[in-house]
């Protein structure tokens, strides 16, 4: 252990890897497979190997294209804008950072903490934790305490705690962090980043200034993700562009996860490649099985979604969202309307809470004949 200028050892440093799931990870078998078999990875005995093995390259694209500075970051302009301005005044207040996964959270602090410190200066100015460290309150009693309280003698000014993954931190961990804020807040500043606002004690809030880092519109993600896919050399059409900004829902990490991910599978980045590749239903598919369930009867319906279900991978969780969509812009009465989108809220909620795919199929499929007695009988 090297002599970090503090009178004690402070700093316990962990590596921050943000934990990724690549969307193929969810629901689509067939995603995986595809991925699998592009990488050569050999299967295991239920047909696919661990997810976990794909984190590492996948964490390794994304990381790659981390923002180095505030300046490299597409979003959030006043945010970052404020920041910058309490830096620049030395006046940064203890901050909280949250929403949505892959928003640039976490990208954020660390570029405050590189302008702050220089190279040398980071792990002595500088306390890491994330989820993968104890959440606990001993960790604030050993590790936090010991690194707020000392200072440094080479460096003056603040040192910095980021606390990553904040809502994992346990109820007690965060009553004892609230003191630990008041105290030493003449030498250290806290970052808190979290997803949910709603698991940090609002004692904690109050201590910190809060941002929402919310999802990243359309019109900046594609700028970025042209500089990756220049950077990369990666073939991608204007409509596979558009699936991956759709398909991400405005989380950066996601897009680049589906690009990689894409073009490691299928070589070529299009709107089917992507769908298929996260196992997505296309909006081909989509047309049929809204075709099937309101002009076949019952049992062919069944029969042809069950089959394409099976084909490509698909679940119904999947398909039902898309369908939903598809149930707002057709010209149904009002009234049925209403019926069919109550039904299908059911069919969500049951499916939310890890029922019989098979069945909850039908169920969906009842709803739509009903749905037909009733077009039939409003006539
Ligand atoms: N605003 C942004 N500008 C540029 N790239 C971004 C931005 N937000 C996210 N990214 C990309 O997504 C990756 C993950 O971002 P980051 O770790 O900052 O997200 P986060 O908000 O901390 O997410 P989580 O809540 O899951 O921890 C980055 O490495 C970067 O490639
Ligand atoms: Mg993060």
């Amino acid at each position: 252990m090297g002599f970090t200028g503090d009178f004690f050892i402070t700093s316990t440093r962990s590596v921050n890897f943000p934990i990724l799931f690549p969307p193929q990870c969810g629901n689509s078998k067939r995603g995986r497979h595809l991925e699998e078999r592009a990488l050569g990875k050999p299967r295991s005995k239920h047909g696919f190997s661990s997810c976990e093995n794909l984190h590492f390259i996948f964490i390794g694209r994304v990381e790659k294209y981390r923002p180095q500075t505030l300046g490299d970051l597409i979003s959030h302009e006043d945010i970052l804008n404020t920041i910058q301005k309490f830096i620049s005044e030395d006046r940064l207040p203890h901050l909280l950072l949250y929403g949505p996964p892959g928003t640039g959270k976490t990208s954020t602090i660390l570029a405050c903490a590189k302008q702050l410190y220089t190279g040398r200066e980071f792990s002595s100015m500088v306390l890491e934790l994330n989820a993968s460290d104890d959440r606990g309150i001993d960790i604030v009693r050993g590790p936090i305490l010991n690194f707020s309280s000392t200072r440094t003698i080479f460096k003056r000014g603040f040192k910095l705690v980021i606390l990553d993954e904040a809502d994992a931190m346990t109820q007690d961990a965060q009553n004892a962090l609230r003191r630990v804020i008041e105290k030493f807040t003449e030498n250290t500043r806290f970052c808190l980043i979290c997803n949910y606002l709603s698991k940090i004690i609002p004692a904690l809030q109050s201590r910190c200034t809060r941002f929402r880092f919310g999802p990243l519109t359309p019109e900046l993600m594609v700028p970025r993700l042209k500089h990756v896919i220049e950077k990369e050399n990666v073939d991608v059409s204007d409509d596979g562009m558009k699936a991956l900004v759709t398909l991400s829902n405005g989380d950066m990490r996601r897009s680049l996860n589906i690009l990689q991910s894409t073009y490691m599978a299928f070589g070529q980045v299009t709107e089917e490649t992507v769908y298929t590749c996260t196992g997505q239903p296309l909006k081909s598919d989509i047309a049929n099985i809204l075709d099937w369930m309101l002009n076949l009867d019952f049992s062919s319906a069944y029969r042809n979604i069950m089959e394409l279900k099976t084909l490509k991978g698909l679940a119904l969780q999947d398909i039902l969202t898309e369908i939903h969509l598809f149930v707002h812009r057709v010209d149904f009465p009002t009234s049925v309307r209403i019926q069919l989108l109550i039904k299908m809220a059911d069919v969500e909620h049951r499916l939310a809470t890890g029922t019989n795919e098979k069945i909850q199929l039908g169920s969906l499929v009842a709803a739509f004949q009903v749905t037909r007695d009733l077009i039939v009988a409003e006539a």
